[in-house]
């Protein structure tokens, strides 16, 4: 333990982080939780409070032999022939006069499927229902914590944004100290895992003042959300306008892509839960080879899955994946989730990272490999079909990090990627068990209760042994689900705790 340079600013680090009490984090409601609701979901699916419907395929799968994809899919692979559903196009029925009881992201959906004359992909739809401008699940509303729908590490304890701090802090030191840092944050949600990151980073002052810290956000309503939970206040100097955050003084920009943030600086980029949310593309192989599931209309006019009556253009990026997979990998498989975004997103990033200098952390659920059948939907801390009422359930589905991985690797020889590693080794190298107790030395036995669940969630392994309230609430741990992954310029070197 210990033993390389990186290592040793991490023992420095870690014990120092402001503010030693509990509750000094972003919000002493979160730290000392009033009591995480019996039914609290986290978005994997290994404590569903109900079992998720399966996602079953309406009746027009019918299979019928078809062409070889090759041409239109690419070099597939020896191990890989995909074939056409022929079995045509249901013709959708009569436009209706009827009142309809449709939300207005409902009958996008619809119109749209009508429009075409046959069916999106489940990527569309999981677009759509999650990032439509006017009404997708996220745009109007915050959906996080009791209230909401789901819970996320950064909304269990301070803990996490303060780790993730003494990660960046890390990194920082081993880039050299720039002067001027972009801390880029993809999918803040409420902001909080950067409030507690600032607030746990404030003795620093040298990491804090580099700091111009640019938040990738594609909902109006989390923007706001975000700007409270940092304490922005607007400073106006003559026409100019510009936002800082006054738990530190940096200087924040709202961006909705990666792409928009300015480059040309230095940079560390958190990704928290935020790829899960990326859609997905669903692949399902049958007798004569793999298809895409799509989401189209039924007579009575409501969703349901159906293979692709035709090739789909998607194809192309089930043959890459296929290819950074090993036959006996993919004769396991009878679907496989491909996410193109994420691969986008990815290469975007490690061109930036290879430009300016610096490095990534992606923390989220997922596999170190192809990802089967994972999209889920989750309303209320329950899981809800897939289909049903699109735009009021969370849709989420597991990352494949091997995918992550191969994709900053073909963009750029001058990255590496460590990892991945899980939630709780990567927690236990950055010291949560020093901060636990740190924080306890400050606390009266309800807010030790409160950490010590926190603490189970963020790095344990199943249900909590200590817990000695009611079963059905018993915290059940995150440590070994939600994996982390880096990608950084190699001038850098390995970065903490991935040696
Ligand atoms: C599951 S939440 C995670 C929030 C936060 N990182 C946390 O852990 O609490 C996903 C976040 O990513 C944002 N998001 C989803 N898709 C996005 C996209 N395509 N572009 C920008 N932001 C997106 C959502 O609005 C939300 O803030």
């Amino acid at each position: 333990m210990f033993r390389s340079p990186a290592a040793a600013l991490l023992r420095r680090l870690a014990p120092l982080l402001s503010g030693g009490t509990v509750g000094s984090g972003s919000s002493t409601r979160r730290t000392l939780p009033p009591h995480i609701a019996p039914s609290v979901l986290f978005r994997f699916s290994s404590t569903p409070t109900s079992s998720p419907p399966p996602s079953s395929i309406g009746a027009r799968d019918e299979e019928v032999e078809g062409d070889e994809l090759q041409g239109a899919a690419g070099n597939v692979g020896p191990k890989l022939s995909i074939s056409v559903d022929r079995s045509g196009l249901y013709s959708p029925p009569e436009h209706s006069h009827e009142p309809s009881s449709d939300s207005e992201l409902i009958k996008h959906l619809k119109s749209i499927i009508k429009f075409r004359s046959g069916p999106i992909s489940v990527a569309e739809y999981m677009e759509e229902v999650l990032t439509n401008p006017q009404s997708g699940y996220y745009m109007n509303r915050d959906v996080f914590g009791e209230s909401g729908d789901f819970i996320t590490s950064p909304e269990v304890s301070q803990m996490f944004g303060e780790l993730i701090g003494v990660w960046a802090m890390c990194l920082w030191e081993q880039m050299g100290q720039p002067e001027k840092l972009n801390l880029i944050e993809l999918g803040p949600g409420r902001g909080t895992l950067l409030a507690d990151l600032l607030r746990g980073s404030a003795k620093f002052v040298n990491f804090t003042k580099a700091l111009n810290i640019n938040l990738v956000e594609c909902s109006p309503t989390l923007q706001k959300v975000q700007y409270n939970t940092l304490s922005c206040e607007d400073e106006h100097d003559g026409d100019e306008k510009r936002t800082v955050s006054k738990l530190c003084g940096a200087p924040v920009y709202w961006h909705a892509s990666l792409e928009q943030v300015p480059s040309g600086l230095p940079t560390i980029i958190v990704a928290h839960e935020f790829f899960d949310a990326l859609p997905i593309h669903q692949f399902q192989k049958g007798s004569h080879g793999w298809c895409e599931k799509m989401v189209d209309l039924a007579e009575d006019s409501s969703f349901r899955f159906v293979l692709s009556p035709q090739p789909t253009a998607s194809l192309i990026f089930l043959s890459k994946r296929c290819q950074w997979a090993s036959s006996e990998e993919l004769e396991k498989v009878k679907q496989i989730e491909v996410c193109p975004k994420a691969m986008e997103i990815t290469e975007q990033i490690t061109d930036r990272i290879t430009s300016d200098g610096g490095g990534a952390l992606i923390i989220d659920y997922g596999k170190n490999g192809i990802v089967s059948d994972s999209l889920q939907a989750i309303r209320k801390h329950k899981f809800v079909h897939i289909l049903d009422n699109p735009g009021s359930a969370d849709l989420s589905a597991y990352v494949d990090f091997a995918a992550i991985k191969h994709s900053a690797a073909e963009v750029s020889d001058d990255i590496s990627v460590h990892g991945p590693m899980s939630q709780s080794q990567l927690l236990g190298s950055l010291g949560i068990n020093f901060r636990v107790e740190a924080l306890m030395q400050n606390c009266d036995e309800k807010q030790a209760e409160s950490l010590r669940t926190g603490y189970w969630r963020l790095v344990g392994d199943g249900e909590a042994p200590f817990w000695e309230g009611p079963d059905d609430q018993t915290p059940i741990g995150m440590g070994t689900r939600y994996l982390a992954m880096a990608i950084v310029n190699k001038k850098q070197g390995s970065p903490v705790p991935f040696e």
